[in-house]
């Protein structure tokens, strides 16, 4: 009996993670015709739930911000529990000469509550003079998915199978070594003289639906407690609090300049890199790559993947409360143009790929544009366009966005802009 609840456990599993796998944008009919896109209108950024406008700087962090934060915290992505004591970084390892003696390469492990442990690598200079700005981003395949450095660790734990990378048994092995790393040019970014951090996502919560038995959510159960409530935290808001750790030990490292963290992801990582950034305002600069619905994407447009597809696909990632809204976007009381707005007046980048229609690249830039207002109203230059720009034309104000040719991904065209739009906001 109990042999074959493991056995049905697992074909459900497999079916799921087949689910997840095989992007199911087409058997789900999702609308790509713009002009099905349903009139809708988004709430407003500048107007209190009391229905009082908001004009000037004080009513936006005193009273506004809140509300909003508050809002996607108790109906999109759950909340967090508040940190407690319980985290203490190791250094398990350091080479002074990693990249061809270009770099530093640390190994940090993150243990949370003695129980569950955080791998973090970071690549650093060498030559620099004083703390370096550096972009931190969470990875899908383990740390030595990045860079075929023999050196890096091989990530112990659980990872989809994922026979061209190597990985089998839900295992990394040698042949993994590097298999992401177009998505990572780290010596790029060490040449403009930014560090890199990452983490592998998984080590902070697999990203299977398994009810939240594992991973950092029962670390905070309260007492009695066996899931998270429908208002606390999903995958991604703990992906997100993963970040805020990373972003803890980089106030304690002195080759590292905390107020100059860019913190960057890409699709379920960049909706997880927002809503980081959104709450944690320690991270001075936000980028999200083509991160979709739940991300920067207007989910009013219902274009492309919607509310009600991503969680029945994904039940893991956002708070229970978001199932409310399934079919019915135009009851959330926010937009993900207000996910945006959080940020401000901190520079934000927004990048969306033509091919990647299913994260709806219009809705993307739309979410920008209406996060402008926020941007303008704290004294920003905001985002310098109205109009959604040409394929590959980026635009650079506090609020950057792209739409790349091809498809959804992580390309050097990307990086190379993130730089760029750091250089403007991060270089001294
Ligand atoms: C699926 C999902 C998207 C997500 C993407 C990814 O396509 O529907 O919401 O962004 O996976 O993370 O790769």
């Amino acid at each position: 009996m109990f042999a074959k609840k493991i056995i049905s456990g697992k074909i459900l599993l497999c079916i799921a993670l087949f689910i997840a796998e095989t992007q199911p944008a087409q058997s789900q009919n999702p609308n790509y015709d713009e002009s099905k896109v349903p009139a809708y209108e988004l709430p407003d950024p500048l107007l209190s739930n009391d229905g009082k406008p908001i004009v000037n700087k004080e009513m936006w962090f005193n009273k506004r911000r809140p509300e909003i934060l508050k809002l996607f915290e108790s109906q999109v992505y759950g909340k967090s529990p508040a940190l407690q004591n319980g985290i203490t970084f190791k250094i398990s390892a350091v080479n002074d000469s990693a990249l061809g003696g270009s770099a530093v390469q640390k190994q940090i492990e993150i243990t949370v509550k003695d129980r569950i442990s955080l791998a973090m690598l970071i690549y650093l200079p060498n030559d620099a003079e004083e703390p370096v700005p550096l972009f931190v981003g969470l990875n899908f395949y383990g740390n030595h998915s990045i860079h075929s450095d023999p050196g890096i660790h091989l990530s112990p734990n659980w990872m989809r199978n994922n026979e061209k990378f190597g990985i089998f048994n839900n295992r990394a092995t040698e042949e993994s070594r590097g298999v992401r790393a177009s998505r990572w040019p780290v010596e790029n970014i060490i040449k403009r003289g930014y560090g890199l951090a990452t983490i592998y996502y998984g080590d902070i919560d697999p990203d299977f639906d398994d009810n939240f038995q594992n991973g950092v959510h029962p670390l905070f159960y309260k007492s009695g407690e066996k899931v998270p409530a429908a208002d606390e935290w999903g995958s991604i808001a703990a992906w997100a609090w993963g970040l805020s750790r990373a972003m803890d030990y980089f106030e304690n490292d002195a080759c590292i300049d905390p107020a100059r963290i860019a913190v960057m992801g890409h699709s379920r990582l960049g909706k997880t890199a927002l809503w980081a950034g959104a709450r944690d305002q320690r991270f001075a600069l936000v980028i999200s790559n083509n991160s979709g619905c739940g991300g920067a994407a207007l989910s009013r447009r219902k274009f492309g993947e919607t509310i009600k597809k991503i969680n029945t696909n994904f039940p893991h990632w956002f708070c229970d409360n978001f199932n409310l809204y399934n079919d019915r976007e135009e009851n959330l009381p926010v937009d993900q143009h207000m996910l945006i707005a959080l940020i401000a007046p901190r520079p934000v980048y927004i990048a969306s790929a033509e091919k990647d229609r299913w994260a709806d690249p219009r809705g993307e830039f739309l979410a920008s544009l209406h996060a402008d207002p926020v941007y303008k109203l704290l004294g920003t230059e905001g985002l310098p366009t109205k109009k959604m720009p040409d394929t590959n034309s980026p635009v650079m104000g506090t609020i950057g966005y792209h739409i790349r040719e091809g498809k959804h991904d992580v390309t050097d065209y990307d990086w190379n802009r993130y730089m760029d739009f750091a250089d403007r906001h991060l270089q001294k």
